[in-house]
């Protein structure tokens, strides 16, 4: 890749970029499902800072700006729940998704002890799919979605497992 992007773990300084980058990054997923009241267009800002506090939050950088992120935690049951993976539209297809989605893993595997990683995309997001199968993922179930409604498709993979490819 010709563009010098860096992986880093997010700070308290990024939470605003974070904020508006998903905002926009998640129109396309909305669009899709002809719904705007998806889970990463309704949070507030206080809980994007709250989860860059608490959970593993990466961040992708070109120079200053924050153009991508992705979150982790271990859940209840102890399985590692990775979300809100976005790239800015201009920068996509050039593998800092599947950079931020590694970065993410690694870390939850070294620092908080996941035997497995989790993850969640609308039913109809193909590329989305394509993206984490390619990376390890398989399908493990499906869910009704939250408030917003909108059927899931629940992925997993054991830690351990990496990609090959770039
Ligand atoms: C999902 C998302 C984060 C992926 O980010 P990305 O940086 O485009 O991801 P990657 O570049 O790693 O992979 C995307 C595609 O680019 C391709 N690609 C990766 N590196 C490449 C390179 N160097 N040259 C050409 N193509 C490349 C991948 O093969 C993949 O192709 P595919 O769609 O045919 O499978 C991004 O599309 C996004 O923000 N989407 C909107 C929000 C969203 O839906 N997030 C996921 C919620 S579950």
């Amino acid at each position: 890749m010709g563009m010098s992007v860096t992986i880093s773990v997010a700070t308290e300084q990024d939470v605003e970029q974070i904020f508006r980058l998903q905002y926009l990054c998640f129109q396309s997923e909305a669009a899709l499902y002809g719904n705007y009241r998806i889970d990463p267009l309704v949070q507030t800002l206080d809980s994007v800072r709250a989860e860059v506090a608490s959970d593993c939050v990466y961040v992708a950088r070109l120079g200053d700006e924050v153009v991508g992120s992705v979150r982790g935690r271990i859940a209840e049951d102890g399985a590692a729940a990775i979300g809100k993976l976005c790239v800015h539209p201009r920068l996509q297809g050039h593998g800092i998704g599947a950079r931020l989605l590694r970065a993410a893993e690694s870390a939850l595997a070294e620092e908080r002890g996941a035997k497995t990683f989790r993850l969640f995309t609308g039913h109809r997001s193909e590329s989305n799919l394509r993206l984490y199968r390619r990376v390890g993922y398989e399908t493990v179930g499906t869910s009704k979605g939250g408030d917003d409604g909108v059927p899931m498709i629940i992925l997993e993979k054991p830690a351990g497992t990496y990609a090959t490819t770039a």
